[in-house]
């Protein structure tokens, strides 16, 4: 069995007005249909998949609840945080609430907030990769790039690993993990043709992962180990305790340990995955009309390129000589942007957040 660890924890400012601090971006419908982390809940139901595991912040405990129960699911358990400590921390978090299931158990570390547009693909390259977990390494799931994005991590692939632990699989060994590289960097690592994207998901052995950040990063193990001890059970829920949790240092999974291990491995994915962290990411996902226009809602058109206009209250857009635009209106709040200032609406939306 894996045991699926959903981490849920962003915030998801950049696709402000419509995911807020108290509804973040993977409980809103986003694509319609479904939001996203019902959709993630669902990529690891039954099967060779435990009750998933949730990490969660304290204040997002029923919207959690609520997408369990739409799902039909039940959860191992749902942790919550009193801060966002970043991933090291949840992931350790998860890891050690796994081992006091089965002391052998394999995780499956998955953000709440991706698109995968091929979920049985993905279900297939989980179970490859827990063979390759099993024999004690970290996996990594490699997106082929399109572009220098440097919000990603990306993966320098080396040699493909022995049949004996997972070659099969096409699991790769990692040369290099680097995290969020500068522009110029992204453009080297794009043009070289030799690297692959971090998909954001890992594979791993929950006693090794443990191990790994017993070297690498033990204040954060610490931290979490002492939150699981004294935390304490309300409801479905189980509260970490808040002193300890809050001690640990907040860094990503990626930076305190994927970076230094030298037991990386990565299995390049294509299963239509996408992480919709910005408008213009849900732009080019969408079905877009003749002009290049995506429209969520009702809008009348004249003369409008490019653009992405949502209209989640009900409200008519009527657009005339747009392009390349953001129209975002939701029953409380209107966003106009142009999509290549996007980057920005992250700082808009918390500078909003400070002014109350
Ligand atoms: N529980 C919990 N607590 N979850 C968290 C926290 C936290 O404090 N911080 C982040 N998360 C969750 C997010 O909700 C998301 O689902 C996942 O962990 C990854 O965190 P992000 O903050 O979104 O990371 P990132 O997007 O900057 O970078 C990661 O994902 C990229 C792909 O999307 C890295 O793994 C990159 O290497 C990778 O390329
Ligand atoms: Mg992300």
């Amino acid at each position: 069995t894996i045991f699926p660890v959903v981490m849920s924890g962003g915030s998801g400012t950049r696709l402000w007005p419509l995911s807020r601090l108290s509804f973040p971006k993977q409980f809103v419908d986003l694509l319609g249909g479904e939001p996203l982390f019902r959709r993630t809940l669902r990529r690891v139901s039954g099967g060779v998949f435990a009750p998933p595991f949730v990490i969660c912040n304290v204040e997002h405990r029923f919207l959690v609840a609520e997408e369990l129960r739409q799902a039909g699911m039940e959860a191992s358990a749902i942790l919550l945080e009193p801060e966002g400590r970043n991933t090291a921390a949840a992931a350790a978090v998860g890891a050690l609430a796994a081992l006091r299931r089965d002391a052998g158990a394999i995780l499956a570390l998955l953000p709440a907030d991706h698109l995968v547009a091929e979920p049985a693909a993905l279900s297939g390259l989980l179970q490859q990769a827990a063979g390759v977990a099993a024999a004690g390494y970290l996996v990594t799931f490699g997106i082929v790039p399109d572009r220098a994005e440097t919000g990603y991590g990306y993966i320098r692939q080396g040699a493909v690993l022995p049949g004996s632990v997972g070659g099969a699989s096409g699991a790769c060994s990692v040369a290099a993990f680097v995290e969020k590289p500068d522009a110029a960097t992204a453009a080297g690592y794009l043009a070289s043709g030799a690297y692959l994207w971090n998909s954001g998901m890992f594979v791993v052995g929950a006693g090794r992962l443990v191990e790994e950040m017993r070297r690498y990063c033990p204040e954060v193990l610490a931290a979490a180990e002492a939150a699981l001890a004294g935390a304490r059970a309300d409801l479905d829920f189980l509260r970490l305790e808040a002193t300890a949790f809050g001690s640990a240092p907040s860094i990503s999974l990626d930076y305190a340990v994927m970076e230094r291990t030298e037991r990386a491995a990565v299995i390049p994915a294509e299963v239509g995955w996408h992480d919709l962290g910005s408008w213009p990411a849900l732009w080019s996902v969408a079905a877009k009309d003749g002009s290049g226009n995506a429209v969520v809602g009702e809008a009348h058109l004249r003369d409008v390129r490019g653009s992405y206009l949502r209209s989640d209250d009900g409200r008519l857009i009527a657009g005339l000589g747009l392009e390349d635009m953001i129209v975002v209106s939701t029953h409380d709040a209107l966003l106009v942007a142009p999509r290549s200032r996007a980057s920005e609406i992250g700082a808009l939306a918390k500078a909003l957040a400070a002014s109350g």
